[in-house]
């Protein structure tokens, strides 16, 4: 998701990479995920340069199919500039239960600078492994439940414009092949 907010000045380590971010119609973001094995080095090393690249967007969230990467895992941080770094790590996540309704004006880092109504859950429950490999359990609601469940469908190939009335869907869809053409 994109965050609305301006740059942010975050702390970033040495090792860490930004990644490119795929964007519509890149096969990719509608590839099948893998469940993540193992938390193994390899994988916190890619939560990290997903972290980073997800801050340096900036966005709140960013789902491993969008730097290419097909595992079941996301990263969220809806924490606002003038508030403490937030990040959160899901790893196989599991949306076990889902209540209510809200719409939220959605962005997508994969749809840069389109912004859309979609009608999602109001609260939902997910379990997942954090980035040292625990499972924990959390209910969210507003933009976090907003978040979970767009940068979940990421991980199902389901993408924001998935959620459209057809004509809008038609004219996202031509918006950005125009742009794949005007940049080459
Ligand atoms: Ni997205």
């Amino acid at each position: 998701m994109l965050k609305s907010a301006q740059l942010l000045n975050r702390v970033s380590n040495d090792d860490m990479a930004i990644r490119t971010i795929l964007h519509y119609p890149d096969p990719l973001l509608r590839a099948k995920t893998e469940p993540v094995a193992a938390v193994t080095p390899d994988i916190r090393a890619l939560v990290e340069d997903m972290a980073e690249t997800m801050y340096a967007a900036p966005g709140v969230g960013l789902a491993a199919p969008q730097v290419g990467e097909s595992h079941r895992l996301f990263v969220i941080d809806i924490a606002t500039e003038d508030e403490p770094s937030d990040l959160r790590v899901f790893i196989n996540p599991e949306i076990v239960n889902k209540e209510g309704d809200q719409v939220w004006c959605e962005g997508c880092l994969s749809f840069p600078e389109i912004s859309e109504d979609v009608q999602r859950a109001e609260t939902v429950t997910v379990r997942a492994l954090n980035q040292a490999g625990e499972p924990f359990e959390l209910t969210a609601d507003g933009l976090l439940a907003v978040a979970i469940q767009h940068e979940n469908d990421h991980l199902d190939g389901i993408l924001m414009i998935d959620h459209l009335g057809v004509i809008k869907r038609r004219i996202v869809h031509r918006e950005m092949l125009k742009r794949q053409k005007d940049n080459g």
